[in-house]
């Protein structure tokens, strides 16, 4: 024994008594060399099996430290405000997710190739530049999307009855109107004079 270090020494001394878990890399806040006293009183108590060596020390188990061995450790530490619950168990803030809270996770995901990523610790969806929306859900129409219609895709209008084109713009008249009239709204013909009538197949009499 008397070529052993003090702290292989205490080691020895605690595993007398079977409760051998020092390690010179575990104490924490616990001063070397130390004395283990038997009737050693901590008040609070040791947390997590740490061990009250002196009155109010605790020598505490791998993966725990603090005064009263109450606070657990996680190695590597958690990350981007993750809380250690227990050791090596990161309870991860909204957003971010993975065993160390490392990986960014967007609620509900991104859809149409967006991409999560952390923007001032907060997760959020960068869209491609043809989608918006806080999952990229919602496509841009940069025509518009005229009369009632709605972006369904990129550039695709999905157009009510009666209208039609790229951004339905364009009436329809589903019996045309006749003499260079122009279809101005769904079935409603604008007619040149001197026509006129449903379709402008009519003509007015002039003197
Ligand atoms: C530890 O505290 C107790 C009282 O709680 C006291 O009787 C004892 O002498 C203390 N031991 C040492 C080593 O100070």
């Amino acid at each position: 024994i008397s070529g052993l270090g003090s702290a292989a020494l205490l080691a020895c001394l605690i595993a007398l008594f079977g409760l051998c878990t020092a390690r010179s890399d575990a104490p924490r806040g616990v001063a070397v060399p130390f004395v283990f006293d038997p009737n050693a009183k901590c008040d609070p108590p040791c947390k997590h099996a740490g061990i009250c060596i002196r009155n109010n020390t605790c020598f505490c188990a791998r993966g725990y430290e603090g005064e009263t061995c109450q606070y657990a450790n996680c190695y590597p530490k958690c990350k981007n405000g993750g809380e250690c619950l227990r050791p090596g168990k990161c309870r991860c803030p909204p957003g971010f997710g993975g065993r160390y809270c490392h990986k960014v996770t967007c609620d509900g995901g991104c859809w149409n190739g967006g991409e999560c990523i952390a923007v001032n610790g907060v997760a959020k969806c960068i869209c491609p530049s043809s989608w918006s929306g806080s999952k990229c859900q919602e496509a841009i129409c940069p025509q518009g999307c005229r009369n009632g219609g709605s972006c369904v895709a990129p550039g695709i209008c999905s157009c009510p009855e009666g209208w039609l084109g790229g951004a339905c713009h364009t009436a329809v008249c589903s019996h045309p109107c006749l003499n260079g009239g122009k279809c101005i709204s769904p079935q409603k013909c604008r007619c040149r004079p001197p026509y006129f009538g449903p379709r402008c197949e009519e003509r007015r009499k002039s003197h």
